[in-house]
């Protein structure tokens, strides 16, 4: 790949982006892109980096997969835009079939597309009420799920993310999510559901749980198998569905299409998006049929939602998925990663634990070796470090002190090992 000609510099781009977009609107480096292919991208200075973020799990497949771009180029050729309520067309009726025949559960399933993760799980709530003609939904600590408004008031983490957008749509409340490392067992996460269903909603007037098979910004925490089964078991109990979150962990990520298919019992309803179509806005809820077909016809839906664009692109992506066997090569990647984090975490007390299902692998840095003292200012330096020495990567975590690895699947191995010495070298830089 030719390095771009350098006509444009980043440090002036980023003059002008300050003078004319959004404050809000973050941007975690000061970088400016001019192509990508697979896991390598060139910035507008010729400068080439690994990128092991992926533009936040969307990138499974890596930047512009020449399979996925001749598919929607192909279908730019025939049509863009009819909206999929006034004028229907076939791409979104086949993705749907290849969907729902992948999704966990032996039950008849439907689904529908939409634009954004947060948009998802927007519908899978409303589809969840009108199902069960109950108002709550039950979410959990460190969940991150959008930046709507009710995106936002299911999304447990309050900076930078929540600060100052209130108040928030009422009926939701926040259970512990499982975490052992940071003292939360899954009897304590289970209980503390109870908890909410004694103290502040009667479980008749609960819809939904909500939850992240691994909670994505919130710092790659798994949820543990048993909680998952306890969870079900309360909500059997009371009537209440079970949403899984799958916006990032969807798609192949974790070494099934669905991380929910590795769940010891279905979800009613699914959200995904990000990766599912290779960068090409596209998002969707799958579920079991007679609850995805509560509402009434008008009731869901939306201008752009389930393109034709990210149609092309979405089953693009599920063909480059089976010709290029990259369930087998998730599983095989993270162990990569595992044990490749693992070897620099054994001489780094700092690194606390390295953790993950399938290729969604993150490690965490604490004080002195201490989980209960998160380090995200050196969590910040790493990153720094890393961009400087041409590797990309993402930090999350409720406390800033968890990186994350999102890496294309696609990515050679000899990638993934160069992109591992640069993280190993960066953090004896910045230690
Ligand atoms: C688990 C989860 N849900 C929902 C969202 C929101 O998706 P989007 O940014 O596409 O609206 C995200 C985005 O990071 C996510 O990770």
């Amino acid at each position: 790949m030719p390095a771009a000609t350098p006509t444009q510099t980043n440090a002036a781009l980023m003059a002008r982006r300050s003078q004319a977009v959004a404050r809000g609107v973050g941007q975690a480096f000061p970088i400016f892109v001019a192509r990508g292919r697979n896991a390598e991208l060139w910035d507008v200075e010729g400068r080439r980096y690994l990128d092991f973020a992926g533009g936040i799990a969307v990138l499974n497949t890596g930047h512009s997969h020449p399979r996925i771009v001749e598919a929607v180029k192909a279908q730019l050729d025939l049509y863009s835009h009819t909206c999929f309520q006034v004028l229907a067309y076939e791409p979104y009726v086949e993705l749907a079939e290849r969907l729902i025949a992948l999704a966990p559960g032996h039950f008849a399933k439907k689904a529908l597309f939409l634009s954004t993760g947060a948009e998802a799980v927007e519908n899978a709530v409303k589809i969840a009420r009108s199902y069960t003609r109950r108002p709550g939904v039950i979410a959990f600590t460190g969940g991150y799920h959008g930046r709507t408004l009710m995106t936002l008031g299911l999304t447990g983490k309050v900076a930078p993310y929540k600060t100052g957008f209130g108040p928030f749509p009422g009926e939701v409340f926040h259970a512990l999510f499982p975490n052992p490392l940071h003292g939360v067992s899954v009897e304590d996460a289970l209980a503390s559901v109870e908890t909410i269903l004694k103290n502040d909603i009667e479980p008749e007037r609960v819809a939904a749980f909500i939850v992240e098979p691994v909670q994505g910004e919130g710092g790659f925490y798994v949820a543990p198998k048993a909680f998952i089964a306890g969870l079900k078991a309360i909500a059997e109990r009371h009537g209440i569905l079970l949403i899984a979150d799958e916006v990032q962990t969807g798609a192949g990520r974790t070494g099934t299409w669905f991380a929910s298919e590795q769940w010891p019992a279905a979800p009613d309803l699914i959200a995904t998006a990000k990766s599912m179509a290779g960068g090409f806005p596209i998002s969707s809820v799958v579920g079991r049929a007679e609850v995805v077909d509560a509402p009434a016809p008008g009731g869901l839906g939306g201008t752009y939602a389930g393109s034709p664009l990210g149609c092309a692109a979405a089953l693009a992506v599920l063909d480059v998925f089976e010709e290029e066997g990259l369930l087998a090569r998730a599983q095989a990647l993270g162990e990569r990663l595992t044990v490749g984090l693992k070897a620099i975490a054994a001489g780094m007390p700092a690194i606390v634990d390295v953790r993950g299902l399938g290729a969604m692998v993150a490690f965490e840095l604490a004080e002195a070796g201490d989980p209960k003292r998160p380090d995200a200012e050196l969590t910040r330096r790493v990153v720094a470090e890393a961009a400087r020495r041409g590797l990309i990567l993402l930090s999350c975590g409720t406390y800033g002190n968890v990186i994350r690895i999102l890496v294309p699947l696609t990515a050679p191995d000899a990638q993934i090992d160069e992109g591992l010495t640069i993280l190993a070298e960066s953090l004896h830089a910045v230690q």
